[in-house]
């Protein structure tokens, strides 16, 4: 079956992303019809497969307490992850939980004491670093380094920081939001050794690995260091579900799962719609993310192509993975204000301002291009009305 990506799904009256784009940008003033490119969501339709399973779920007319954890549950969702990721997980190394950020929250509670050091690589997702700050233990930073308009990690730093007595915990993210560098396997590797030799757990969050371009492989942190990673992988980003706030972190240490679990509780089932929809999606919708990864292959391609006449002195960061684009506009010589200013106001189009990933974002901005091309293309040309004469 082919899905189409191009049809353009109303949702304004429902969607965070349409709803408050002016909370983003505070003092400016929102056009009559911003197009909004912040939030992590996509604007397309979820598959019909797993809208059919959540009505058919319905249609069992109860919602008591259930445990939708069953044995196909677990299957469906090891499954995906050898299918697509050549990665074996083991049912009983799954523990369900409502999310990515939830997850890490309940990591840091359960093997960190307050004041101790947790590790973020910033520009890097912006709960990191305040889901650690609000537990109590300091978020400290291990920036990446940015060189040539492409991101590495820089290990020596983070040897030197991981050496710290204080610091037990490094907040991983791979494919790494914003940048979107997919990590290697050398370089995966040196953080699993470097980990290791100063005994610091990592939490790799990988919501966004299913969502990949074409000549990149995406490694799991879990298959290089099973013993030392608790791993957060969810449908959200890879099938539009979100909202449905299941995420299933794989912990394949016993002992580190005991804890985990400690922390996050026993009788913490899933919201039985959620995990219908996440059954049905790990069951039977590769044919959905294959091509959803073909239109954005497409979309980022509309993105390099229009850029240099749209946004002159822009430079799109090497999109690896995601449906967003980090895009930096040093070369724009302005402020962050002055930038988001242009966009919002004159343009039309709101970002996430790069500063929301950390300092190290200033300068920068992200666009989820997770639209219809027709919307992608409108957007660059408010864009080029404003910045092609800059
Ligand atoms: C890297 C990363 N982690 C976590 C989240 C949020 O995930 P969840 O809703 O599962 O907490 C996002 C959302 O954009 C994200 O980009």
């Amino acid at each position: 079956m082919n899905y189409n990506f191009d049809r353009l799904v109303d949702r304004r009256d429902i969607s965070v992303k349409y709803g408050t784009p002016g909370l983003l940008h505070p003092g400016c003033k929102l056009p009559e019809d911003p197009i909004p490119m912040w939030i992590a969501d996509m604007d397309f339709a979820c598959c019909d497969t797993i809208l059919q399973a959540i009505h058919k779920r319905v249609d069992r007319l109860t919602l008591g307490y259930e445990n939708p954890v069953t044995p196909a549950y677990l299957e469906a969702v090891c499954g995906w992850m050898l299918r697509r990721h050549g990665w074996e997980v083991a049912p009983e190394q799954i523990v369900t939980c409502s999310g990515a950020i939830d997850a890490l929250k309940l990591a840091v509670t359960a093997f960190t004491k307050p004041g101790q050091k947790v590790l973020i690589q910033q520009p890097v997702y912006g709960p990191f670093g305040q889901t650690v700050t609000a537990c109590g233990r300091q978020a400290v930073d291990n920036p990446l380094v940015y060189r040539d308009g492409a991101y590495q990690m820089d290990l020596e730093d983070l040897e030197r920081k991981a050496a710290d007595p204080d610091t037990v915990l490094l907040a991983f993210c791979n494919p790494h939001n914003p940048v979107g560098r997919v990590w290697s396997r050398e370089e995966l590797e040196a953080v699993r050794a470097i980990c290791r030799r100063h005994g610091v757990l990592i939490v790799s969050d990988e919501v966004h690995c299913d969502i990949i371009r074409k000549e990149k492989t995406f490694l799991p942190m879990g298959m290089v260091d099973p013993g030392n990673v608790i791993a957060s992988t969810t449908p959200g980003k890879t099938f539009n579900l979100s909202g449905m706030k299941l995420a299933n972190i794989v912990i394949a240490d016993p002992g580190l799962r005991e804890r985990f679990l400690a922390v996050r509780g026993g009788k913490n089932f899933p919201n039985p719609l959620a995990a219908a929809g996440t059954l049905a999606a790990y069951q039977s919708c590769d044919s959905w993310v294959d091509q959803v990864n073909d239109y954005l292959d497409e979309s980022f391609a509309i993105l390099s192509r229009r850029l240099p006449q749209a946004m002159p002195k822009a430079r799109l960061v090497p999109p690896e993975s995601m449906f967003l684009a980090w895009i930096d506009l040093h070369g724009y010589n302005m402020t962050d204000r002055e930038l988001c200013r242009l966009l919002v106001e004159e343009a039309g189009v709101v970002p996430d301002p790069g500063t929301h990933f950390g300092p190290a974002g200033s300068g920068f901005i992200r666009l989820n291009i997770a639209c219809p091309h027709s919307v992608l293309n409108e957007a660059l040309d408010r864009i080029e009305k404003v910045f092609a004469r800059l």
